[in-house]
């Protein structure tokens, strides 16, 4: 744990590590090592530090995460839209063209007990329906050239599998509390959060009926975020640009990253200030038909197992470069750690000056964050489908397969479609066939067959939250929230100090539908969850402890003040 007055014994300790170079200084004299190392020591990497905020008096915030009645509240209301069963699929139709479609209904049902478990809201707030199932719900602010403050969530989850619910501790839409844990599928994503920000809001308007916004708050509640927002945050996003204009909103909180975590001993927190692109790849290799008895050398299964096979051992690598947010996170947790390797802490520090210090680094992130870690550092692909066939003595015509790639934030949609299509490109001429790329005929189709390449679907990498007033506002009350409420609570008044650091979402969020509503879109998610409540994510026995889901809705109640301008 890092402790405030402990900051002096690392000032000391660079100290040193001057005094060090100094003496490297008139031993060696000329040294190649000497120009980077000194360099990388003086212009090393500062992590950033911001002001702890509170909105409110700490006292009146802490009254929410301590009250059981609230609690009990906010659980049984969490417990109640669990039991819905808002489960998205990506064959749903759009709901503008088939209102009645069955899958639907669990929302219309969802709408009913959100406006009775939360009365003054849905009495106080212009309430809408958006493309019939998303909503949008607006406090209007006092003063009208204060641009709003946007709060997403989303109310579909992921579907539970039928032959997986006998592996669920409690049924999965049971929203079954044994007294530390509330179960369920959307426990934790994204009805904690759907439900922790209707809560603050109810609670302002009940507890604090004097209070009125002068930003105006919206709350965002897309319908579909599992399956890319198309039918919810996208209409909800249209509607927002056309009443506010471009940039026309404050900030966006939305879900993202999780909590505050221990990392080499130092409390830091990391919102999400950018998200992974996204592409899908679809191939299609033809080649005659015939019978197997005469066939090729290769068929048209041959020549796209030599697709796949070139696609995958052409790897990304990872990169760590300061375009990264999360590059500054893991060098934030290096420059606080007490418990670190001085010489990697140093080498983190330096990594944008040397070379090898970057790659010592990255190395170190790897070996211990394995797989999931790297992946925050390049572009990933995976080959998901695959088609082809369809008797054992007739020679395949057709095979079609499908590639998901996630972009890393340094690059874009085009530079990795080219590494996929020239890798395909070369196997095509390889064996004389036909290509086609995006319906543009690059070759002709011979009569040896095509090959036919589609990006079928794409996303570029969220431009990056930048560093202003905003973003500070927002990792100031994330430091206030935990260092003068959180901290003092769970660890008996200690000074305990808490890092905030951006970070990255390798996945997406319906924030992918916001970038042009503002710049400063921050995916975070408040609470201690730990590794073995996040993995039930978008799996069996997904669940959510109490403290997690009050620190939402006190995390939520103290943002909403901050950025009225209250400061305490
Ligand atoms: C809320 O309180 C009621 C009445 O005491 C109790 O039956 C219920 O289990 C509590 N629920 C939660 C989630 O704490
Ligand atoms: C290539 O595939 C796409 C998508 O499957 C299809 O729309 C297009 O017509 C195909 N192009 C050619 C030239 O066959
Ligand atoms: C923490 O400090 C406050 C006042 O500073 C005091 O009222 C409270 O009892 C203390 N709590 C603990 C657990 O020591
Ligand atoms: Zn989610």
């Amino acid at each position: 744990m890092l402790e405030k007055g402990q900051l002096s014994g690392r000032n000391k300790r660079r100290c040193l590590v001057n005094v060090f170079v100094l003496g490297l200084i008139t031993i060696l004299f000329v040294n190649k090592y000497w120009e980077t190392g000194l360099s990388g020591i003086e212009n090393g990497f500062q992590c950033q530090e911001f002001e702890p905020l509170l909105g409110r008096p700490s006292g009146e915030i802490s009254r929410i995460l301590e009250s059981f009645q609230l609690q009990n509240e906010t659980l049984s209301k969490l417990a109640n839209a669990v039991r819905i069963r808002t489960e998205m699929y990506d064959y749903f139709p759009d709901p503008h063209d088939e209102p009645e479609y069955e899958g639907w209904k669990p929302f219309v049902e969802l709408h009913e007990r959100l406006a009775s478990d939360f009365p003054l809201v849905w009495s106080r707030l212009a309430v809408e329906k958006v493309n019939e199932y998303a909503l949008l719900l607006t406090w209007e602010g006092t003063e009208k050239d204060l641009k709003p403050a946007v709060f997403a969530a989303h109310m579909d989850v992921v579907p539970v599998e039928k032959k997986t619910w006998g592996m669920w501790e409690h049924e999965p839409f049971s929203g079954y509390w044994d007294g530390e844990f509330l179960w369920g599928r959307g426990s934790f994503d994204d009805k904690n959060m759907l439900i922790g920000v209707l809560q603050a809001v109810e609670y302002i308007l009940r507890e604090e009926p004097e209070f009125k916004p002068k930003r105006g708050i919206v709350i965002a509640l897309g319908c579909d975020e599992e399956s890319s927002g198309r039918y919810g945050a996208k209409y909800i996003s249209s509607i927002l640009l056309d009443r506010y204009g471009e940039n026309g909103i404050y900030s966006i909180v939305d879900e993202g990253v999780n909590g505050v975590k221990n990392v080499e001993g130092v409390w830091i927190a990391a919102p999400g200030t950018g998200e992974k692109g996204f592409i899908n790849v679809q191939f299609d290799v033809r080649t005659p038909g015939g019978h197997s008895s005469v066939p090729p050398d290769h068929t048209s299964i041959g020549i796209s197992a030599e697709i796949i096979r070139d696609i995958e051992n052409q790897a990304f690598p990872p990169r760590f470069t300061p375009e990264n947010p999360v590059t500054q996170y893991y060098q934030c947790a290096a420059q606080y750690s007490e418990t670190m390797d001085e010489g990697l802490r140093l080498d983190f520090l330096r990594a944008m000056e040397d070379e090898g210090s970057n790659h010592r680094a990255l190395q170190h992130l790897i070996n211990t964050g394995g797989r999931k870690t790297e992946c925050l550092f390049k572009t990933t692909r995976a080959f998901d489908i695959i088609n082809g066939g369809i008797k054992a003595n007739a020679l395949p015509e057709s095979v079609s397969f499908l590639l998901n790639s996630r972009v890393s934030v340094e690059s874009s949609v085009d530079e990795t479609v080219s590494v996929f299509s020239n890798a395909a490109l070369k196997i095509a001429k390889k064996y004389g066939l036909g290509y086609f790329m995006n319906d543009d005929v690059l070759v002709d189709a011979t009569d040896k067959g095509s090959v036919n390449v589609t990006v079928e679907r794409s996303l570029e990498p969220a431009p990056v939250s930048p560093d202003n007033e905003v973003w500070r506002e927002f990792a100031g009350s994330i430091k206030g929230f935990y260092e003068k409420v959180v901290f003092p609570a769970k660890f008996q008044n200690s000074t305990t100090s808490l890092i905030v650091a951006p970070s990255i979402m390798t996945a997406n969020t319906d924030t992918a539908h916001y970038w042009k509503l503002t710049k400063n879109i921050y995916r975070y998610q408040p609470g201690f969850a730990m590794e073995d409540t996040l993995s039930t994510i978008h799996s069996v026995n997904e669940h959510v402890d109490a403290e997690t889901v009050m620190q939402v809705v006190a995390f939520y109640y103290n943002y909403i003040h901050l950025v009225n301008g209250q400061d305490f």
